[in-house]
């Protein structure tokens, strides 16, 4: 039987070294290099990660070339038609899709914590009124540890728990506050009579002078949108997560690092872009004119919602929301022009040459704005849906990062090119 390792060899000097090399249940395997630095006296450089591991995790799993991906085993697909996000939430953070006692138990309990303290409603007031959404979330997710700081000994299983749902019943109020502060309007507090996602919709768009009923199609987009958003490997915000939390920071500090890491274009914040990107196309017959763009190396526009790290196929999360998309709208009777621009869109770029070559397929932001502006979110709350529907995914691979068996702080070295050593001289002799 051929012994699992590679060898490196380093021609320069003719020193070698053999490094194991470790298989998982599905994808590539990795060869452990964590002994190169002391068998060879060097660092591997891979800026941007595209092909390094860096960690084993059994959370999420993502086939690029297929267009799959499963939370715990489970495909999203099978997921987004049977289950919900509060039993997806419970699946990814305990790993096993729960009894119905069990299911009651953890709805009953998270929707029992969806209130805040009332010092942290106050920390809105600092915000200019038009601040983005976004960075009131990154203040307010933050400002979670100054509040809770009863169950942050993060090596205590159940501490580690009790923040997990903290943030799960609580990133609704918060964003749904957010939005309200945005408006200048009052912040309705959490109803424990309604589900996860009604509830979070109700906090948006409901007033105290009457009774707001939600819409029941949008409750169920929204909580799909939130499944569909829930976990995704070692994205960039999950990393972000993971090297904050390997310092031994609270699950809230962590957190928080992750939704600062969301909330640029080319990662969570790309869905708010897609919509101001169809706006500006405005036009089908435009269509052509802002693909030449995309393709123009000269010209640092993108198609808003295309590409993606690993898949290298159709993002099965696109393919769903797509679906959902246009039954929302049916069911609201709703008419987006957007959306016939966006398909459009899609179909013009999948059969050209430039998106074929480089396997550029819509992604899960392509469309997740369109179902969001049929059920009234507006556009600048889109990367906010983003973070609710995020948090489990980000606290549940915090918890797996911080039980690991050897946990160690994350710390990348580099390949420095910088000046050689040199002497300071004094400002008289410059
Ligand atoms: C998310 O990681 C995750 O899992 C993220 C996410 C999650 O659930 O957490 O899936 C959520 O962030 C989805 C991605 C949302 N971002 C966008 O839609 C922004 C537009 N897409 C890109 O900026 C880009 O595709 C990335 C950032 C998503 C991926 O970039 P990569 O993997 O670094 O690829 P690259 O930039 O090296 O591009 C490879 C080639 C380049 O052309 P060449 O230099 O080879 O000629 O493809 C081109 C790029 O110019 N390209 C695009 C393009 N995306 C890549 N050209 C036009 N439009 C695009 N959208």
């Amino acid at each position: 039987m051929p012994k699992d390792t590679v060898t490196i060899i380093d021609n320069a000097t003719g020193k070698q070294a053999e490094f194991p090399v470790k298989r998982g249940s599905h994808g590539p395997a990795v060869i452990d290099i964590a002994t190169l630095n002391k068998e060879l006296g060097m660092f591997t450089l891979d800026p941007g990660f595209l092909s390094t591991a860096s960690c084993e995790s059994a959370i999420t799993f993502i086939d690029g070339d297929k267009g799959i991906l499963l939370y715990r085993g489970y495909p999203i697909d099978q997921l987004a038609e049977h289950s919900d996000f509060l039993e997806v939430c419970y699946l990814l953070y305990y790993g096993r899709l729960p009894s119905k006692k069990e299911y009651n138990h953890f709805s009953h309990m998270i929707m029992r914590h969806t209130m805040v303290h009332e010092g942290l409603r106050d920390f809105y007031h600092g915000f200019r009124r038009d601040a983005h959404p976004m960075a009131v979330m990154v203040g307010v997710v933050g400002a979670l540890s100054a509040f809770y700081h009863d169950s942050l000994d993060i090596y205590e299983p159940r501490s580690r728990e009790i923040s997990a749902h903290r943030l799960i019943a609580k990133m609704p109020t918060i964003a749904a506050w957010a939005y309200r502060y945005s408006r200048g309007e009052p912040f309705p507090y959490p109803r424990n009579d309604l589900g996860y996602a009604e509830n979070f919709l109700y906090m948006m768009f409901s007033y105290p002078t009457e009774e707001y009923r939600v819409n029941p199609v949008a409750a169920k987009a929204m909580d799909l949108i939130s499944t569909l958003h829930a976990a995704h490997e070692q994205n960039a915000s999950t990393s972000t997560v993971r090297l904050a939390g390997s310092s031994q920071a609270n699950p809230f500090a962590s957190v928080s690092a992750g939704v600062g890491a969301l909330w640029g274009p080319a990662h969570g914040g790309a869905n708010e872009a897609v919509i101001k990107m169809l706006e500006q196309i405005g036009d089908v017959k435009n269509i052509p004119r802002f693909l030449d763009r995309a393709r123009d190396p000269k010209d640092n526009f993108r198609l808003m919602g295309f590409g993606h790290r690993v898949y290298k196929n159709y993002d099965p999360r696109a393919k769903i929301i797509r679906q959902a998309a246009g039954d929302v709208l049916r069911e609201m009777k709703v008419n987006d022009p957007l959306f016939d621009i966006a398909m459009k869109l899609e179909e013009i770029a999948l059969k050209d040459e430039y998106f074929i070559e480089r396997k550029l397929y819509p992604n899960v932001d392509f469309y997740s704005g369109i179902i969001q502006r049929a059920i009234g979110i507006p556009t600048s709350m889109f990367t906010v849906i983003f973070t609710i529907g995020r948090t489990i995914g980000w606290i549940s691979q915090w918890a797996e990062m911080i039980t690991e068996k050897v946990q160690r702080i994350g710390r990348p070295r580099q390949l420095y090119i910088g000046e050689k050593t040199r002497d300071y001289v004094p400002i008289s002799k410059r």
